[in-house]
């Protein structure tokens, strides 16, 4: 069934600004950036799509999702606070959306810098970009995706494949932005508030990775976050401080 956007609209109590909804698009994170630099770029401005032909991830990586099967948004924020600060905002929404999920009865982690993950498979991804002084926030959660192509099959899960319930995408996607809104709003008050609670659910704590960080290699063991909300990775050479602004490809985890 296509998304409400009236019962949308009238959940959506924190909806600050225009509610655009798209059969077809190319990306969500494209139309928010073309208002954005067309003039028309204003914050709270949501971007909905059944679904996209060019979804994107980090790094280059595609978002695919069949028609209808996710929740595909973008939602575009103008933070008060100086742009040093904005790298918070990835993990400000990953939090949003665990506790989302939390109050679902789900168990879900944040795999950072800019994944949900359940049962150690990946239900959401969040993509955010910096436009003209806004931030462009682009979240992919699988609703009912039954079907994953075989090369994320055993990486990827959905909501349909967790619970038995069937969700409403327009009151999911409502909790996610009011929490979203709230979240954001701490990101200028330093990272401690947050870090306690984005440890709680860390995927990557005690892990084992191999990643690469802009153009170098790095290995080491997961130790948690730091004051700033950098990943503190431990090796031979000391403790690596990685900032998730940085141009980052995990490639194995053990
Ligand atoms: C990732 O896993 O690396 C992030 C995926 C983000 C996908 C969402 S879907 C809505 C928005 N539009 C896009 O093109 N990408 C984001």
């Amino acid at each position: 069934m296509d998304f409400d956007l009236e019962m949308f609209e009238r959940l959506c109590s924190q909806c600050r600004g225009k509610v655009k909804y798209f059969q077809e698009v190319e990306s969500t994170n494209d139309e928010a950036r073309r208002d954005i630099c067309e003039g028309k770029g204003v914050s709270g401005n949501i971007y909905i799509a059944e679904h996209q032909t060019k979804g994107r991830g980090r790094g280059g990586n595609r978002w695919i999702c069949p028609a209808g099967g996710g929740l595909l948004f973008s939602l575009v924020l103008d933070p008060d606070v100086e742009c040093e600060h904005w790298y918070k905002m990835s993990l400000a929404v990953g939090m949003a959306i665990v506790d989302v999920l939390d109050d679902m009865g789900l168990v879900a982690k944040l795999k950072w810098p800019n994944d949900i993950y359940v049962e150690d498979k990946k239900l959401a991804g969040i993509l955010i970009e910096n436009v003209d002084g806004f931030l462009i926030v682009g979240v992919g959660l699988n609703v009912s995706v039954d079907e994953f192509p075989e090369e994320v099959v055993n990486r990827a899960t959905s909501l349909c494949q967790i619970i038995e319930e069937k969700v409403e995408r327009e009151v999911l996607l409502s909790k996610i932005v009011s929490a979203i809104f709230e979240n954001g709003s701490l990101i200028s008050e330093g990272f401690g508030h947050l870090r306690e609670r984005v440890m709680s659910c860390f995927y990557l704590k005690d892990h084992q990775v191999s990643m690469v960080v802009n153009v170098d290699k790095l290995e080491g063991s997961v130790i948690g976050l730091s004051e700033k909300g950098y990943l503190l990775l431990k090796n031979e050479d000391g403790l690596a401080e990685i900032c998730q602004a940085s141009d980052i490809k995990i490639i194995s985890l053990r």
